[in-house]
């Protein structure tokens, strides 16, 4: 499709490397003019997200927006759940920082509207940085912006084993009864369905209006996990198991992406309702950094995310130290009106 200038066009991702090639070198670009202080995707992280996010049941468009020359422009990716949010489509669109203000990321969010409106959605939804271009232009394209998430990071340094040691001694009387297992992918096979227990539990996280938590079975664990492994990702699991029971009750994943090895990115952290009070939230993350140590010793920074409202998460981040290095939100366009 021609639009001024711009050629829009649809190509496939397992296919056509250097579309998608484009399409990251544009991401880079747009990293680090919004968010240079954090590490961004090395390609084989974003080949998986825009082929099928991890391993999730949607359907991905990818469409790259080329200049009169033939030069990368800008580009979206259109995700299509066929799970949860069914009338949901969420995006990621960008424009190169050189070819901005011109017009072209108001073309491509019209087309990307039209293609999510084909697919019968009535809602579309990006996650936007702060105080960022994106924002701007989030809300000049008559978007709303939902709950704040928090992006904090804390240091690996050499005061951080004696400042754990203090925390699990604080902390480890509260939790008699449990014991700490860890793995790296792929997880034993007789562990996927108390996986899935815990991955439910992520539901009790805050989330935006209108927005179903994602529903886990053992499949789509297996599912995730192998797309995780096709990045070359390490990627590590604690989990806190009541003796007495066998049962699974809190859990922590981190990811460690080879091509960046001197960050780790926090993954989930859950601990069942039955289970809480018992600190365990802190002692496997307590666990988690213990387990880095050993195995990724050229991690320097961990980065994580939450939803401003957590507070039980956040205090725990903050015990750790970590300290708020940017903040954002999923912005959503009615598509109805
Ligand atoms: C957001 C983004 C796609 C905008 O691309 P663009 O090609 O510059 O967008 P447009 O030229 O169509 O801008 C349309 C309007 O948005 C607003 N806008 C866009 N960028 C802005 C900025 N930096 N400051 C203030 N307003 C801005 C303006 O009103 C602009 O119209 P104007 O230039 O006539 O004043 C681009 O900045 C980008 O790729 N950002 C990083 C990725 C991102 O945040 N994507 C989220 C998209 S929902």
């Amino acid at each position: 499709m021609l639009t001024g200038a711009m050629l829009i066009a649809r190509f496939d991702p397992r296919a056509d490397a250097d579309c998608l090639r484009a399409c990251h070198q544009i991401s880079l670009a747009a990293h680090d003019v919004d968010s240079a202080q954090h590490p961004p995707w090395s390609y084989r992280i974003f080949e998986r997200a825009w082929v099928d996010g991890f391993g999730q049941d949607e359907v991905h468009e990818c469409w790259l927006a080329s200049g009169d020359t033939g030069d990368p422009v800008g580009c979206y990716l259109l995700m299509l759940p066929e799970r949860e949010n069914k009338t949901v489509a969420y995006c990621e669109l960008m424009v190169t920082p050189a070819r901005r203000r011109a017009g072209s990321g108001t073309a491509l969010l019209a087309h990307c509207a039209d293609r999510a409106r084909a697919a019968a959605r009535t809602r579309l939804r990006a996650f936007v940085l702060d105080d960022t271009a994106g924002t701007r232009f989030a809300k000049v394209m008559g978007a709303s912006g939902g709950i704040e998430q928090v992006l904090r990071t804390m240091p690996v340094d050499a005061s951080l084993p004696d400042r754990l040691a203090a925390l699990r001694a604080d902390a480890q009387p509260h939790a008699s009864g449990y014991d700490m297992l860890s793995w790296a992918l792929p997880s034993p096979s007789d562990h996927l369905a108390q996986l899935a227990g815990l991955h439910e539990v992520m539901a009790d996280a805050p989330r935006d209006a209108g927005i179903e938590p994602t529903a886990w079975d053992a499949d789509r664990i297996t599912n995730m996990e192998q797309a995780i492994m096709a990045t070359g990702a390490k990627y590590y699991t604690v989990v806190a198991q009541q003796v007495a029971t066998g049962e699974f009750a809190a859990i922590t994943q981190m990811a460690v992406d080879p091509q960046v090895p001197d960050w780790g990115a926090q993954q989930i952290t859950a601990v069942r309702p039955e289970h809480r009070g018992h600190r365990l939230g802190l002692l496997v993350k307590i666990a988690m950094l213990d387990l880095l140590a050993d195995h990724e010793p050229a991690v320097r920074h961990i980065v994580t995310g939450n939803a401003g409202e957590n507070q039980h998460m956040i205090a725990i981040n903050e015990l750790l130290g970590y300290r708020i290095t940017q903040t954002s939100r999923s912005w959503e366009l009615d598509l109805t009106s």
